[in-house]
């Protein structure tokens, strides 16, 4: 099976090496196909993400991703924005549950982030008006929200969730938080046998601090869902700056492509010191093995990852331990066979 890799830059080489490797061990053969992207590819072809990574992706359908540094500013645009919108991953699915042995304040988290990856503030419709005053535009096109937002309703009944709560700011933005409420509605109307909620973003910042056992899938725009996704990272801990960043896997989806990858991004402060924290990665392959018919494998991964964690024995800083991103990956392929 060929998959294409992207190992970005920073801690992208050193994690997504360690994937590969727990790939293996849980016997799926993988011949990954390695496309640049991020600063390696910036240097290379002038362009941090080559249209030639797009098709391959375009042309084998699934990718591993490591994170991509984002210079700040003018000249680039971001590398994630530009591939979601270039291979319609209209989805990103970001689970974030509670794991054994990582100390947080909340006892049970459980939590689905679906965002809207393609719209909203994140299209890249900006310019300047006059010197010192710029426009961004809010895109929200009803056939991106009814959707996204079916998309979580039909994740929700794959996997057995009850809830699903739709997050928005219509009260200010009327119209583009309108519509997509509005849309969302009418696609809630074709799951009666799911609860459906809709709540203001800015109370779900404050409920999901409070008490995050009361959500369980959580569906919104782009760069609403951007914020959550860190927030939720963030309560289920990790002792580094990072926070729980290093343990969150993801997935972005089209109704062609995948490319899956980590909520968190290339970590410069810590890039080339072997220290990072593979555990987000690699659960990102797990849910590509799955996605590509291989869920026995993915799901022994994830059980590994978590007796790994449970057994506590050579974890990265940012989880307590004082292991390196080679003795974490190495517990993690020891109890692939436990
Ligand atoms: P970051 O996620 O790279 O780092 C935030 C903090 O978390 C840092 O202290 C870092 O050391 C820690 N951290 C992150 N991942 C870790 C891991 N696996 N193990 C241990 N500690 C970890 O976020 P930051 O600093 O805001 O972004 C750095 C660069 O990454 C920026 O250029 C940004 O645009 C890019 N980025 C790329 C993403 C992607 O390619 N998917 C996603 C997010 C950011």
């Amino acid at each position: 099976m060929q998959i294409v890799l992207i190992e970005g830059d920073g801690i992208g080489p050193e994690v997504t090496q360690a994937a590969c490797r727990v790939v293996a061990a849980a016997g799926v053969k993988v011949d990954w196909v390695k496309a640049p992207a991020g600063i390696p590819a910036a240097e290379q072809f002038g362009e941090p993400l080559p249209e030639e990574t797009l098709e391959m992706i375009r042309r084998y359908r699934v990718a591993l991703k490591g994170p991509c540094t984002t210079p700040i500013g003018k000249g680039y645009r971001s590398i994630n924005v530009r591939m979601r919108q270039g291979l319609e991953l209209f989805a990103s699915v970001r689970p974030v549950n509670t794991l054994p042995g990582i100390k947080t304040p909340y006892e049970k988290v459980d939590l689905i982030v679906v965002r809207e990856n393609t719209e909203g503030l994140y299209a890249g419709l900006e310019h300047e008006v006059v010197p010192g005053v710029v426009e961004s535009v809010r895109l929200i096109t009803r056939s991106a929200a009814e959707r996204i937002v079916r998309f979580a309703f039909e994740l929700a009944r794959h996997r057995g969730r009850q809830l699903v709560t739709f997050c928005h700011k219509a009260d200010v933005m009327r119209l583009s938080d309108g519509l997509f409420l509005e849309c969302a509605r009418t696609v809630a109307d074709d799951y009666p046998f799911i609860q459906f909620e809709e709540k203001p973003i800015d109370n779900v910042c404050l409920e999901l601090a409070m008490d995050p056992s009361n959500f369980d899938v959580l569906v919104m725009e782009n760069l609403f869902g951007d914020v959550i996704s860190d927030l939720a990272a963030g309560l289920i801990g990790g002792a580094g700056p990072g926070g729980g960043l290093g343990l969150v896997p993801g997935a972005n989806l089209g109704t062609r492509f995948a490319v899956f990858e980590a909520v968190h991004g290339s970590a410069p402060d810590i890039a080339g010191k072997g220290i990072a924290n593979p555990i987000a990665v690699i659960r990102s392959a797990a849910l590509l093995l799955e996605h590509v018919g291989h869920g026995a494998a993915g799901a022994r991964i994830e059980r590994a990852v978590i007796k790994t964690l449970q057994a506590g024995v050579g974890l990265t800083g940012d989880i307590g331990g004082t292991g390196t991103t080679a003795t974490i990956t190495d517990q993690i392929i020891k109890n692939l066979g436990a």
